[in-house]
């Protein structure tokens, strides 16, 4: 029951940051573009009443016509002046609590990476791997402030800031994929980011246009300082989501984490995000570089390559077959053919290594029902899985962190069998 309501919450919480992140999200993408499409007035007046751009807009069924001042618009600030930052902050903390709820409580299953190339990761206890992901995102934007206000604190070295901050998205995704299982290494990245991205809203972006409008109403003139900065944060939060919005899905599908180069198709995943989004930023402004798309496009295609499954993947079986001590070799030798991994056999080592999750009661604890709705206890469903069956046990993603101890025969096995 405990595990049902939490479930339960999982799922409340997962809609709210859902939608919290898409009016962020869709807010900021408007004001990206909005700035981007701003054109000089051409009425006198509005040239007098200081208007930097402006733009006409239909929608909803009806016509709207924004102007944009910069620091010193010729009307009051009144109350109800629109600021953008629940929708930033909710889903900041709408997504660490779902991450406080799925991985900090269950660290030991879903962070700890026992077979984690780096001894001390591999050894780490729950608790332990919770505190060091948590410090991750402190340290992500700690970091990530510092080379801001470093590199380009008069918003003068921007270019170069950019790609610092690109090799330290990369740095935390190459350290992630090391310390942490991979599906947990991909949405800790991604969270870095947002963490950063909310940080800038929250420690940067308001106060500093706070104080610009308490500038204005005593009538002094504000620091065009807090403007700039203010928009360069807003920049790269702009480049930032789309390679979040990819990374939290890419945590649904296990051929982008569970490769042995996960970091670098992690790290690619991240520059097409950032290269198509460059497009559309540019789109806005009047150009059209359809080589942005092309290229971000092309990163993918590297990326569908690297993350294929390798025909080598089966590797072992031709192995096993030839060595007469192998325990794979010697059943599947009895059963007659070593070729046809019959379906008994195959079962056999789903009900051993596979259920104890994935079933409709699972019997480990933690778990309330099947994860990610797969049944191996029922030989219909375990033949209509039996492609990803074959690569999540390849790519030796699944049994989770290997908890249920599979050996490397096993695998071999499911590896043989035709699906059924
Ligand atoms: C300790 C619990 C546990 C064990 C044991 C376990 N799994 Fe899983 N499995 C999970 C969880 C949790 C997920 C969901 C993770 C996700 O969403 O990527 C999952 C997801 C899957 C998926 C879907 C992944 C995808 O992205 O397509 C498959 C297929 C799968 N498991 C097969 C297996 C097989 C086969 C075994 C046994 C060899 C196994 N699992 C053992 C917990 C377990």
């Amino acid at each position: 029951m405990e595990n049902y309501l939490l479930e339960f919450a999982n799922l409340l919480l997962r809609w709210l940051h859902v939608i919290a992140a898409i009016s962020w999200i869709g807010e900021s993408i408007y004001f990206v573009m909005l700035d981007n499409s701003l054109h000089a007035p051409k009425d006198e007046a509005s040239k007098k009443r200081g208007v930097f751009g402006e733009m006409f807009a239909v929608h909803g069924g009806g016509f709207y016509h924004n102007q944009k001042f910069l620091t010193n618009p010729p009307f009051e600030l009144n109350e109800d002046l629109h600021w953008s930052f629940w929708k930033s902050y909710t889903t900041w903390l709408s997504g660490f609590a779902l991450f406080s709820l799925l991985y900090l409580a269950n660290a030991s299953i879903y962070l700890v990476n026992p077979s984690s190339s780096w001894e001390w990761a591999a050894k780490m206890s729950g608790p332990e791997a919770g505190v060091v992901a948590v410090a991750f995102l402190l340290g992500g934007w700690l970091v990530y402030d510092q080379l801001c206000r470093r590199i380009s604190p008069n918003m003068d070295r921007d270019g170069v800031l950019s790609i610092a901050v690109a090799v330290m998205v990369i740095v935390v995704a190459y350290l992630t994929c090391h310390i942490f299982q991979g599906r947990a290494a991909f949405l800790l990245t991604g969270a870095v980011m947002a963490t950063s991205m909310s940080a800038n809203v929250f420690f940067w972006i308001i106060p500093g246009q706070r104080r610009m409008v308490e500038d204005i109403k005593a009538g002094r003139t504000p620091n065009p300082l807090d403007g700039k900065r203010g928009k360069q944060r807003s920049v790269h939060n702009t480049y930032f989501t789309l390679p979040v919005v990819l990374l939290m899905l890419s945590n649904h599908y296990s051929f982008t984490y569970s490769n042995e180069n996960a970091w670098i198709i992690m790290s690619l995943l991240i520059v097409s995000g950032a290269l198509i989004r460059q497009y559309f930023v540019l789109r806005h402004q009047g150009k059209n570089l359809i080589a942005l798309p092309a290229l971000g496009t092309a990163v993918l295609a590297v990326v569908a390559f690297i993350a294929a499954p390798k025909p080598a993947d089966t590797t072992p079986v031709a192995k096993a077959d030839s060595t007469v001590t192998a325990p794979a070799a010697a059943t599947a030798a009895a059963s007659g053919d070593s070729k046809d991994v019959t379906f008994n056999k195959v079962d056999g080592i789903l009900t051993t290594r596979c259920t104890a999750c994935h079933a409709a009661k699972p019997t480990q604890p933690g778990f309330a029902s099947a994860p990610a709705g797969i049944h191996l206890d029922n030989p219909a469903e375990v033949k209509s899985h039996a492609a990803r069956i074959k690569q999540v046990v390849a790519s030796k993603y699944m049994p989770l962190a290997n908890m249920t101890k599979m050996t490397d025969d096993e695998r071999a096995v499911i590896a043989q069998w035709s699906g059924n």
